[in-house]
């Protein structure tokens, strides 16, 4: 019977992940601590659906906690580890440094122990498209310098990738890094822009748009994202180091300005924008180039685009909080 642990599962990507992955017949534990970072119904509302899975066991272990993760990881002896399970957050990473040391570098940490302890065959886990930074080459390529963070989010990214490379080198052990490029959708999570902009424009509140509503996002349909990783999992990188990077975008950077347009339109509601300066963190512009990751995901296309992504988002929301 293959294992498949996804951390993070009661998050928005982790959910939709192990969704997929139960909805296919697989075995599927799932680990999260279930913080308040964000509303905790929400994640809990996710869980129910999970937990409807026979195939579904979940555990209540904070990454943290390196004794009951490894314990956890004796017991279960994973074939499969996605982990997901991250503080996430470019803004919040400023002002709560703490909570990424926690999660991201001694939680990840743990992760990386746990896999070498049990010779896990394949770690999979998200890395993020702010490692590239303020980078003006576009569209953005996997070689390119990710060494110049903006933000401690980002570099708590960064460095997930540096010390599962010396884990992969030191110990065989096979990982694959997804640089994963703005993930919306249903479900999706109450801190990130959609959710604030379709809540506001809804509630006739101010919407600020920060580099005056010129970012651009590479925003990914979280389908593409669940469907990646799925078919990624049996593909073990098998290198004398066994280690990848891919990035997992659409490759068509929309600005932010198109994006309150196109919810505008949907909800048939004029937003009250407050144009702001750019703020700290922020990187200006994502575009992911899908050339490697296509190399290995032979079916890789993005093809949900962003007015019907953005229409499932809303129809969602307006259902789930009716
Ligand atoms: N959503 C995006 O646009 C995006 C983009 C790039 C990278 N990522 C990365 O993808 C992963 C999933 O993101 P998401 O959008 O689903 O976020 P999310 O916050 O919805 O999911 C993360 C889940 O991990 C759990 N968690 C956090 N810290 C934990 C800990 N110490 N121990 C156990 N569980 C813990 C949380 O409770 C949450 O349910 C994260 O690593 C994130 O950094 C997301």
């Amino acid at each position: 019977m293959t294992k498949i642990l996804v951390t993070g599962c009661a998050g928005f990507i982790g959910f939709h992940l192990s969704k997929l992955l139960l909805s296919s017949g697989q075995n599927v534990y799932g680990i999260d601590n279930l913080n308040k970072y964000y509303d905790v119904d929400l994640k809990k509302r996710r869980l129910e659906i999970l937990k409807k899975y026979s195939k579904f066991k979940f555990y209540k272990i904070d990454v943290f906690n390196k004794k009951k993760l490894l314990t956890n990881f004796k017991k279960e002896k994973y074939h499969y580890v996605i982990h997901l399970a991250a503080q996430a957050g470019v803004r919040y990473s400023i002002d709560n440094p703490d909570q990424y040391v926690r999660s991201n570098l001694v939680g990840f940490y743990n992760i990386l122990e746990g896999c070498k302890n049990t010779k896990v065959k394949h770690l999979i886990f998200s890395s993020s498209s702010s490692v590239y930074g303020m980078n003006k080459s576009f569209p953005l390529k996997e070689n390119f310098s990710s060494d110049f963070p903006v933000s401690f989010y980002a570099a708590t990214k960064k460095s997930n990738e540096v010390m599962g490379h010396s884990y992969s080198s030191l110990y065989k052990l096979p990982i694959t890094v997804l640089r994963l490029f703005t993930v919306y959708g249903p479900f999706g999570r109450p801190d990130m822009s959609l959710f604030q902009f379709v809540k506001k424009i809804k509630n006739k509140k101010n919407i600020y748009l920060f580099n005056k509503g010129n970012h651009h996002r590479d925003f990914t349909y979280v389908d593409h994202v669940v469907f990646a990783i799925k078919d990624i999992i049996k593909k073990i990188p098998n290198k004398k180091i066994p280690f990848r990077v891919l990035n997992i975008g659409s490759s068509n950077p929309v600005s932010l300005k198109k994006y309150v347009k196109i919810i505008e339109k949907i909800l048939g509601l004029k937003a009250k924008k407050k144009l702001l300066n750019l703020q700290k963190g922020d990187v200006i512009k994502t575009y992911a180039s899908l050339k490697e990751t296509k190399k290995i995901i032979k079916n890789y296309e993005p093809t949900t685009n962003i007015n019907l992504g953005i229409k499932k988002f809303v129809e969602w929301y307006l259902d789930f909080y009716k």
